[in-house]
């Protein structure tokens, strides 16, 4: 067992289960090692990456689930350190996320100038769950960095177009909701990005009657927020106006300082995006001139100079998790599922399988569906022989091609 962090009183029930074990109590621990809590800085949680990486004995994991590609990151990260001879230098990490990141790499880089070589030496791959960790996979991939075999798990349509659409559907109101108690109904909702996520979120403000304005920088997104009935415009005519703003992008400053100088009073800004980067926090922390006033926990109040104040949500990290609990279980039993035969892909082809960046085979994806359609009391049809050889599909399927949409 490894150094555990574990604080009940912090409110973090599924992660103190999890240490705890079936039998075990805070003080006795038998389950799974966890570096974790709620509220951790931005150091802590760098320090708690590295040490969830750390098997003892210069070991580490063979197979890694990744969700934003963070675990990932540090490992490449550090190997570059070694490959290069450089010790890694807090002073010149960008912003306090680098720094940090690079703290973490020399206290390691100090005792073992060799210590992430070994580590990758042992890893099979990695499989990824969202789309700004994929993103980050198929740029190390196009540079040729990736260190090692990536499943793209968030590509399969059980993931991406349910725990993105669905999942965001149920809990960014629920997030909403928790932390400020206000009507949705009647207000002005901006929904920024219109991807998966965006299309979960944009619908759940219209079933609370809200009117739901999104934005959007690629036309086809924005030609199918059009076409499902929502106005489409840019942020800059939106700032003044509108009471409630909801990033869901992957980008970065999406939602500027400057926007949320413009802003009502009272105007709420939450982001639903993987990172803490799409609404501009640096800006609001460093502005002398910003006041923040702390309504509860994750939730405060930014008071600009001349008196307005915006309200934002789980400090600009992912809303759904800091103000409510994210998505429901069932949802993430599709998401799960994947990552499951992802890490089982990983381990039956080991050695197989190239540098890159792969995704789950169609029939596993259905497979995914077809586990879950009981629990709904779903009746799917079969094709008889004679459908089937008219569609040439076969019976058992699978049943679309590759680049089907859904
Ligand atoms: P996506 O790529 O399907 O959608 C993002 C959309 O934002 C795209 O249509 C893109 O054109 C648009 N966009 C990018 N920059 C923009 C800008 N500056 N202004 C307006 N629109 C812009 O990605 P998806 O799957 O919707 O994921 C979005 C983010 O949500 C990612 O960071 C992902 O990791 C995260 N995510 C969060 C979840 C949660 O539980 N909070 C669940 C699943 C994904």
């Amino acid at each position: 067992m490894l150094n555990i962090k574990l604080n009940i009183k912090l409110n973090d029930p599924a992660a103190a289960a999890i240490v705890v074990g079936k039998n075990g109590t805070p003080e006795k621990p038998e389950g799974v090692p966890i570096f974790a809590w709620k509220g951790e800085s931005v150091e802590e949680y760098w320090e708690y990456t590295a040490k969830a990486l750390d098997f003892g004995d210069g070991k580490g994991p063979n197979c890694i689930v990744d969700d934003g590609g963070d675990a990932t990151l540090l490992i490449h990260q550090g190997y570059l350190f070694e490959e290069k001879e450089i010790a890694p230098d807090p002073s010149k990490g960008k912003n306090r996320e680098e720094k940090a990141i690079f703290t973490v790499l020399l206290e390691i880089y100090e005792k073992d100038p060799k210590y992430w070589h070994k580590i990758v030496d042992e890893v099979y791959g990695c499989s990824e769950e969202t789309t700004t960790g994929v993103h980050r996979l198929e740029q190390m991939e196009k540079k040729k960095t990736l260190l090692f075999p990536a499943i793209d798990v968030n590509n399969s349509v059980t993931k991406s177009k349910f725990d993105n659409t669905y999942g965001c559907r149920h809990s960014l109101p629920d997030g909403i909701m928790r932390a400020t108690d206000v009507m949705i109904g009647g207000k002005t909702v901006v929904i920024a990005g219109y991807g998966d996520v965006g299309k979960g979120c944009a619908e759940a403000m219209r079933g609370q009657g809200a009117r739901v304005v999104v934005t959007e920088i690629d036309p086809i997104c924005a030609l199918q927020a059009a076409m499902d009935g929502f106005e489409v415009r840019k942020m800059n005519s939106l700032v003044k106006t509108a009471d409630i703003f909801v990033t869901c992008t992957g980008c970065k400053k999406v939602v500027t300082i400057d926007h949320m100088r413009q802003m009502k009073d009272g105007a709420i800004v939450g982001n639903i995006g993987h990172f803490d980067h799409e609404i501009d926090m640096d800006g609001l922390y460093q502005d002398p001139d910003v006041v923040r006033e702390n309504i509860k926990p994750q939730y405060d109040r930014f008071v600009f100079k001349d008196g307005h104040g915006v309200h934002v949500l789980a400090e600009g990290r992912l809303l759904n998790l800091g103000c409510a609990t994210g998505h429901p279980s069932f949802v993430m039993s599709f998401s799960f599922s994947n990552q499951v035969l992802a890490q089982l892909m990983l381990v039956e082809q080991k050695g197989k399988l190239e540098k890159k960046v792969y995704n789950l085979p169609k029939h596993l994806d259905e497979k995914v569906a077809r586990l879950h359609l009981g629990h709904l009391g779903i009746e799917l049809e079969a094709l008889t022989e004679e459908q089937s050889k008219y569609l040439e599909i076969p019976i058992e399927g699978p049943f679309k091609s590759e680049n089907y949409r859904y």
